[in-house]
């Protein structure tokens, strides 16, 4: 018995929600084949795609299932096949993705023992392999679909949130790795009340802005002041491809996850065709390579 699946990838943060905001998208991901085997434990045999370790324990969607079997009474085991689309240290949830697919996949063909906070749960051992710290903001949206949000870490309590129907994501990704880890490292560990104070009145009023699906206030409430400023070094040309998104008409840009990849949402498909565009005048003319992608958040 076996599934084959797609595995969203997700842009984590979305600018004012560092660790706790994330979305899915639609139309860029991996895909999976997961198979129920006789023999116990998990085992990895094939990716194509990437060069990624092979070994269970050294692969995201090896330890993430392991973390399932552990609390499952299954008796046998899985073999994982990946098709590996999503490029690691692009930004957009590529351990997310393996994480999250793999125990998905697996509760799908146990008949659906765990909830998805459990499934997240299992699926954030798999982040902490890849990043050191077991973050939800990736493979919370994975596994829910759409926007979500990650109230709290302890106890876990992840809350699904409305997508406005014309919502698009642009995503540019210029040729770089940045590893989560490395991009966490830079990061100050304390926050001004200043800077608090700008934060939450802008994760308050994207999430308003979602529910009401009130586009100027989505745009208006997409700001970073506190890792942006930081980690935006890292990325080539960051503020060009930032203002001429606006410019071109993104309701807002910010940085994909922790980077390279950086992301603008607009309303309606056509504005995320001209943001697009837009990036790509950017990058050309500098000799960045890039790949770019518009997905549709639902
Ligand atoms: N919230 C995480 C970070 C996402 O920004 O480090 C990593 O994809």
């Amino acid at each position: 018995e076996e599934i084959k699946i797609f595995c969203p990838a997700t842009i984590a943060n979305v600018s004012c929600g560092f660790d706790v905001l994330g979305l899915a998208l639609d139309s860029v991901g991996d895909e999976m084949i997961v198979r129920k085997t006789t023999e116990k434990g998990i085992r990895i045999t094939k990716i194509i795609g990437q060069d990624l370790p092979l070994e269970t324990e050294k692969n995201v969607s090896g330890v993430a299932g392991l973390a399932l079997l552990a609390k499952s009474d299954y008796e046998g085991g899985f073999e994982i096949e990946i098709d590996k689309r999503i490029k690691p240290g692009s930004g957009i949830g590529s351990s997310a993705a393996s994480s999250a697919g793999a125990v998905w996949a697996m509760n799908e063909l146990l008949g659906k023992p765990f909830s998805n906070l459990e499934l997240v749960q299992f699926a954030m051992q798999g982040e902490k392999l890849a990043s050191d710290v077991a973050h939800a903001d990736n493979v919370a949206p994975a596994i829910y679909g759409g926007f979500t949000l990650v109230r709290s870490y302890d106890p876990l309590d992840i809350i699904s949130l409305p997508t406005p129907a014309e919502l698009y994501a642009t995503v540019i990704h210029p040729q770089i790795e940045v590893k989560t880890s490395d991009s966490r490292k830079i990061l100050k560990t304390t926050i001004s009340l200043e800077k608090g104070i700008q934060q939450w009145g802008n994760l308050g009023g994207l999430i308003a802005g979602l529910f009401q699906s009130d586009y100027d206030l989505i745009g208006r409430s997409l700001h970073d002041h506190i890792v942006e400023p930081i980690r935006s070094i890292l990325i080539p040309a960051f503020d060009d491809i930032k203002a001429n998104a606006l410019k071109a008409g993104a309701l807002g840009s910010g940085i994909s996850g922790s980077g390279p990849s950086i992301f603008a949402l607009s309303k309606g498909e056509e504005n995320a065709k001209k943001v697009a565009q837009s990036m790509k005048e950017t990058y050309q003319p500098i000799g960045i390579d890039f790949d770019i992608h518009i997905s549709k958040i639902n």
